[in-house]
This record gives structure tokens, C-alpha cells and sequence, in this order.
């Protein structure tokens, strides 16, 4: 991906991005982030987080670009990122990434993949989303006194019957759940706080709509679509719901891996599969594939049992292993990411008897 460090464009690939990030929470992503300054604000006013600001036009993220690059005395940060790219050509290399999303007051083909709705737009800002990150969009409206801006000149108007009727369902097939839609006037406009924003408020007519919505799976199922999982619960719906399946102990089981845990269908593994906790898993991708959002896994083996947090990673689709990591990364093995106890953190009398090979390993996986 197109890094822009100081002036200049920096091949950036996934596992940099990982490594900058670190353990910084949330990571807070902002697509068309213009001249990058609301990026900026937010990183400042969140040391903790890590903030990605995203635009297809360099031109407009330079200056804060250099900013960034100065010493912390004046103004520099280390918690941003600024990115050069049209969003539809970077989302791989940002799958999953963000908490939290934001896009606001898009012009050009960022406006019109939402409002037309071009599917291929809306998935590619779905797929930077973690599931259960908040989407923040706000989309200028043109009202009858105002002059008509260029951008909006052959785009269709924001009535409430073609937000229902259009945009709504073309968020809500692409991944998102819409929570709330709302018009506002220029006062609430200014208060977005972007430079665009302050820009457009200067209008007493102006007008946007504001809509949240919540990133699920990337391709919502219809009702009824849902393959049962098999304790018998829905896993796709919004209820809380669990899936219980079996594995092995096996004597090569270590769990001294700091990053990672792991389930196997395999029967046999060798000392170097530090982070394997079970073998002989007899879990289902189809099942597996069910659960979305945050999840808490509990392994039990005899009488004792340990706990740990993830979130799943949508992009899943191993039926072999399944892992868990501690960063972000993906991969088609990842069930999910954000692992808050990687092996080597659970007690060592616990893995002592995880490494029995006659020992039967419930491992139930809970969706929030
Ligand atoms: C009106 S400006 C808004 C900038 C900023 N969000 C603000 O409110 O001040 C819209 C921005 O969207 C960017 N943009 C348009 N299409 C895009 C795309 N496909 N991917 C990324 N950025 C895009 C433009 O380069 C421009 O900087």
C-alpha cells in the first residue's frame, strides 16, 4: 500500500502496518480524509488509538503528512497513517483493520458508490471494517435554496423515500446494519468538524445526512438462510449463541507460542506447533463460519477450563486449522483476530494436561 511519509510515497506492506499499529486501540480509519486534519485531531486527542487517514489525491494529505514527521514538540505524532489510494484498490492489505470508520462529506466516486450504490464501493469499505466497528457517514444534501454543487450535480436527491428505497438497502447488502439516519442542518454540519464541513456550513441552507450503521459479515444471509449450527442455535443472528466441538490431546503439545492458538483437524503434530492446543479437532467450516463479531472461547479438559477474547475474522475459510492471533492479520487460516491470551499465557498445569494424549478437549466458542 501507498504510504505517504513526509512527502514522499512509501511501499508499506501489511505486516509494517502491524508492526506500527502495535497494541494501539482502537484503530480508527478515516476514507477520504481530504486535507487529513480531522485524522489528525483525532490521534491527538487519542494517544492510544492508531488513526489511518485514506485519499485518492496526495495533493490534499501533504501538508499534514509533513506535520506528522516533526518532533512531538511541534506537532509531530507517531499514531497516524496517512495513505495514498482510491479505496476500492486497498482493502486487502487493510482487511479488517478498523474499529471504527469514517467517512465524511465524499465527493466524486467515494459519493457516488454510496449513494448510487455501487456494491463493489460499499464491500470494499465493509472489508476494511472489523465486524461490529461503527461506519460514520455523512453525505451532503442539496435543498432547494442553495446553489447546487458540482459534486452533486448529476446525483439523485437525498429524499427520505430514496435513503429508504436505495441507499439504506445498498449499505445493508453490502454489510452494514443501518442504526440511525438523520438530516441536519448547518450548525450540525460545522460541528462534524472536517474542513470540508466547515466549508459547506458557511451556507445557512446547507444540509447532510448523517448515517451510522455497523459493519457485520461482509454478505448479509437472507432470513431463512441460515444453516443450523449443531447445538441447534441460529449462530447468524444477533442473539447470543455457541458452538461446542471436540479435540485431542496429543504429547507434543507445548503451548509455548506468545502470539498465536490454534486448533487442528490433523492427528498429529511435532514439538515446533507451539501454539496448538488440540488435534484431531473435529470443528466444521460451514459451522465455523456462522460466528460473527466477538467471541469468548472456553477449553475445558476434565475438570478445569481457561478462557480467552477474539474477534472473528470474516475473511475465514480453513477447514483444516483454525487459528487465533493475537494481531490482525487475516489470513484464510485466521478464525480471528485480537486474541487477548495467546498459549503461552495459559497455566502451565492446564497445557500439562492438555498434552495427555487420552485427554477429550471441549472447546466451546461463544458469539456476544
Ligand atoms: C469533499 S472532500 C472531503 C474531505 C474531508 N473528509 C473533509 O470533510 O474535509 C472528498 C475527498 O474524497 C476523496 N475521494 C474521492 N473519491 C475517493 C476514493 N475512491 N477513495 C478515496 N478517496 C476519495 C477526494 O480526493 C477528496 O479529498
Amino acid at each position: 500500500m501507498n504510504a505517504l511519509v513526509g512527502g514522499r510515497i512509501a511501499n508499506l506492506t501489511r505486516v509494517q502496518l502491524e508492526g506500527m499499529i502495535g497494541e494501539r486501540r482502537p484503530v480508527i480509519v478515516d476514507i477520504g480524509a481530504g486535507d487529513g486534519k480531522f485524522v489528525y485531531r483525532l490521534a491527538a486527542d487519542q494517544p492510544d488509538a492508531f488513526c489511518i487517514g485514506i485519499d485518492a489525491n496526495q495533493d490534499n494529505l501533504l501538508k499534514q503528512s509533513k506535520r506528522v514527521r516533526r518532533k512531538p514538540t511541534r506537532g509531530g505524532k507517531d499514531n497516524i497513517l496517512y495513505l495514498v489510494s482510491r479505496v476500492q484498490e486497498i482493502t486487502d492489505e487493510l482487511q479488517s483493520i478498523a474499529d471504527e470508520v469514517f467517512v465524511n462529506l465524499p465527493w466524486g466516486e467515494l459519493l457516488h458508490g454510496i449513494v448510487v450504490p455501487k456494491p463493489e464501493l460499499l464491500s470494499s469499505i465493509r472489508r476494511i471494517c472489523m465486524p461490529g466497528a461503527p461506519l460514520r457517514l455523512s453525505l451532503y444534501h442539496q435543498t432547494a435554496g442553495a446553489p447546487t454543487p458540482l459534486v452533486l450535480a448529476d446525483l439523485p436527491e437525498l429524499t427520505p423515500a430514496y435513503l429508504d428505497s436505495v441507499v439504506m438497502p445498498g449499505l445493508e447488502q453490502s454489510g452494514f446494519q443501518v442504526t440511525d439516519v438523520c438530516r441536519v442542518g448547518s450548525e450540525e454540519i460545522r460541528q462534524i468538524g472536517t474542513t470540508w464541513a466547515r466549508k459547506l456550513a458557511q451556507n445557512q441552507l446547507a444540509e447532510a445526512v448523517q448515517v451510522e450503521a455497523t459493519a457485520t459479515r461482509p454478505l448479509q444471509r437472507q432470513t431463512g438462510d441460515t444453516p443450523p449450527s449443531p447445538s441447534g442455535k441460529n449462530l447468524a443472528g444477533t442473539h447470543s449463541a455457541s458452538y461446542t466441538f471436540k479435540c485431542s490431546g496429543h504429547p507434543n503439545i507445548r503451548g509455548t507460542h506468545h502470539k498465536t492458538v490454534e486448533f487442528t483437524r490433523d492427528n498429529e503434530i511435532t514439538g515446533r506447533a507451539t501454539c496448538v492446543l488440540g488435534v484431531a479437532a473435529d470443528f466444521s467450516l460451514a459451522d465455523l463460519q456462522n460466528i460473527v463479531g466477538n467471541v469468548t472461547v472456553e477449553i475445558a479438559v476434565g475438570d478445569s477450563s481457561e478462557t480467552f477474547h477474539a474477534t472473528v475474522n470474516p475473511a475465514y475459510g480453513d477447514s483444516e486449522r483454525m487459528i487465533f492471533r493475537k494481531s490482525r492479520l487475516p489470513t484464510e487460516q485466521t478464525f480471528a483476530v485480537d486474541l487477548d491470551k495467546p498459549a503461552s499465557q495459559f497455566t502451565r498445569s492446564f497445557i500439562r494436561s492438555l498434552s495427555d494424549p487420552d485427554a477429550s478437549i471441549m472447546v466451546t466458542v461463544k458469539q456476544k
